[in-house]
């Protein structure tokens, strides 16, 4: 089994639904408490032992580039202000990483990740959507990593919803379960109210064999007119193994205004530093 060294990190998409913040600033870089989404997901790739990180961009996705680059005008300043400089020197990247690739156009998830595929090359590797932050230990994952040992093959999140959200989100058809291993016959993306198969729905956590590239170089346009990953997935089963992977830890879905503003109260609260703060004031309200 080969291990998973890569992640791509499709970071090209509009973020319409969170206008007008996101006008001029990616939405990766939008702040839980003090750190942007984008840091949270390197650090949990980084957790799970990928070597290299792949972000697929698009214009005005510059400030991602400078986040993970040195900054020598505020290192030297904070330098000769005898400040420290452990919250910014973490996040460098070894030289000649992180990897960016262009998706010229936002025509979907799907068509993102194949933008990927010349680096990627002919291995397995993991996708993170960064605005869902996941928060758990070991994180989502490295949950996953580890489930993929046992079983290869293909890894997704699978995470319950009610029934009123299923046509929001990819829908896991399920088929036997081991603990918080389920296996995938089938997935459909955003099924209409009342045809779901499950209340499964895929977050934005992948571990994924190569193959899928090949699949979508051909792949035709699905739900909203986007190239979707859940169609290119979904052509996979049957021919390699295929589970669902339920995460024990929280995912805030922060690409929305109501799950944005809950991530960052939940994480404020649980910090030592400004939880009692936070917490008083929250009372008051
Ligand atoms: P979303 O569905 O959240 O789309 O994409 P979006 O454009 O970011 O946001 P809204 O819906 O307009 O508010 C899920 C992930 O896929 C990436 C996004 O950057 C996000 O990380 N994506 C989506 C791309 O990289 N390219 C695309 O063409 C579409």
């Amino acid at each position: 089994m080969k291990p998973i060294r890569k992640a791509v990190f499709p970071v090209a998409g509009l973020g319409t639904r969170f206008l007008p913040a996101t006008k001029a600033i990616p939405k990766e870089m939008l702040t839980i408490v003090d750190k942007p989404l984008i840091q949270y997901a390197v650090e949990e790739a980084l957790e799970a032992g990928i070597e290299q990180i792949i972000f697929v961009t698009g214009r005005g996705k510059s400030a991602l580039e400078d986040h993970f680059d040195v900054s020598y005008e505020l290192e030297a300043t904070m330098k000769a202000r005898g400040k420290s400089l452990a919250l910014i020197e973490g996040i460098r990247q070894k030289p000649g990483s992180p990897v960016y690739v262009r998706q010229q156009e936002p025509l979907g998830l799907g068509h993102a990740v194949w933008c990927a595929r010349e680096i990627v090359g002919d291995e397995p590797f993991a996708v993170f959507l960064p605005d869902e932050l996941m928060v758990g230990s070991p994180g989502f994952m490295k949950q996953m990593v580890d489930a993929y040992h046992k079983v290869g093959g293909n890894v997704i999140g699978a995470l319950e919803v009610a029934d009123s959200e299923t046509d929001k989100y990819g829908i896991i058809s399920p088929g036997a379960r081991d603990g918080r291993l389920t296996e995938v016959t089938a997935l459909v993306e955003k099924p209409a109210r009342g045809s779901a198969p499950s209340n499964l729905m895929i977050p934005g956590r992948y571990i994924l064999q190569p193959e899928v590239m090949r699949i979508l170089e051909t792949q035709e346009k699905g739900a909203g007119g986007e190239i979707q990953l859940t169609d290119a997935m979904a052509q996979l089963i049957g021919n390699q193994p295929f589970h669902g992977f339920t995460f024990d830890g929280q995912r805030y879905d922060c690409g929305d205004k109501a799950g944005f503003v809950q991530a960052n109260v939940a994480l404020a609260v649980a910090r030592a530093d400004i939880g009692p703060a936070v917490r008083s004031f929250i009372a008051t309200l």
